[in-house]
């Protein structure tokens, strides 16, 4: 397994542990993986140093233990580096992977390394199950919504660059960690599923949700779309990593990203919760980490 110390993978883990409690598990973490996020999960660990982008990794890992089925939360990109070391090691063990609804952009730059992904995935040998999960979110952990929600509660107001009516439809990590779950205990479950969340918003609707939730004002502030886009640019370009915003995070404001989870549902159960009830579990969680 690879992200283990990460959002979902630390859900799954304590899914797992209460359903399959003698499992064991072996961990690919990097050096400076931080393995006490997962300290209190008592499953079986076998941890294994390396980084799921690199080929050495793997095939050290795969010449010295047998696996059976690999469970790649890490980052959709590294399929291609994993598949030739199972290729050249000739085993085929299945793969459950993390994408993303990503892959559906209309942006070429920001889904192509994903369409490639899928592409090698689609001609693997063995078995595998690809989960495209949309926004994740859940707690401070997560990358988008505590900041929004962070924000809205401290300045009690949000910048909305172009129309705000295109659509989101965020997915509580504990929902994809069930998923995980479910797939895993179930081995005739093939093929790529898009898993979102419980609830269809247009992003104004989003920030009245969480003015609802927070019980405080949040006002949308209008920023022009091309005003928005030259910022991230300009913020970017001068402060790379440390910029805020990113170009493509406006561009992507711009898509609408509600995917149905139909295909999940009837073949495994897969019921997300609502995005009010989530939302509020995330800033129950907020109130309590002393963040909001
Ligand atoms: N966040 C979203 O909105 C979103 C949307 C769609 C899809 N996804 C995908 O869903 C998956 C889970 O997301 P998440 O937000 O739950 O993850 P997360 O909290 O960001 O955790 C990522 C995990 O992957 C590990 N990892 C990253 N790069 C690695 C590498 N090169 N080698 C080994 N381990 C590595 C991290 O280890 P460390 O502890 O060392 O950092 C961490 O355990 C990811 O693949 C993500 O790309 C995310």
């Amino acid at each position: 397994m690879t992200g283990a110390t990460g959002l979902t993978g630390k859900l799954f883990l304590q899914q797992l542990q209460t359903v399959l409690p003698e499992q064991k598990l072996h961990c690919l973490i990097r050096s400076n993986s931080n393995k006490e996020i997962i300290s209190d999960v008592k499953l079986h660990f076998n941890f294994c140093t390396g980084d799921s982008s690199e080929q050495h990794s793997w095939s050290h890992i795969l010449k010295t233990i047998s696996v059976e089925t690999i469970i790649h939360l890490a980052q959709l990109r590294h399929v291609s580096t994993i598949l030739q070391s199972l290729t050249e090691l000739n085993i085929f063990p299945r793969l459950i992977i993390i994408g993303t609804t990503g892959v559906y952009s209309r942006y070429n730059q920001y889904s192509s390394d994903y369409k490639i992904a899928e592409d090698e995935l689609r001609h693997y040998e063995g078995t595998y199950c690809l989960l495209r999960p949309t926004m994740i979110y859940g707690s401070h952990r997560d990358k988008n919504l505590h900041k929004l929600i962070r924000f809205c509660d401290r300045h009690q107001f949000f910048p909305v660059f172009g129309s705000g009516q295109s659509l989101l439809q965020p997915v509580h990590a504990d929902d994809l960690a069930q998923a995980l779950l479910a797939v895993l205990l179930n081995p005739q479950i093939e093929g790529a599923y898009d898993l979102s969340g419980g609830t269809v918003v247009t992003f104004l609707e989003l920030l009245a949700l969480v003015e609802k939730l927070l019980g405080k004002p949040v006002r949308p502030l209008r920023v022009p779309y091309n005003l928005g886009l030259w910022s991230a640019t300009l913020a970017e370009t001068l402060l790379r990593e440390r910029s805020p915003i990113r170009r493509e995070q406006i561009l992507r404001l711009q898509e609408d990203k509600a995917y149905s989870h139909e295909a999940a549902t009837r073949d495994f159960g897969y019921a997300p919760r609502s995005l009010e009830v989530g939302l509020t579990q995330e800033i129950e969680i907020l109130r309590a980490e002393g963040i909001i």
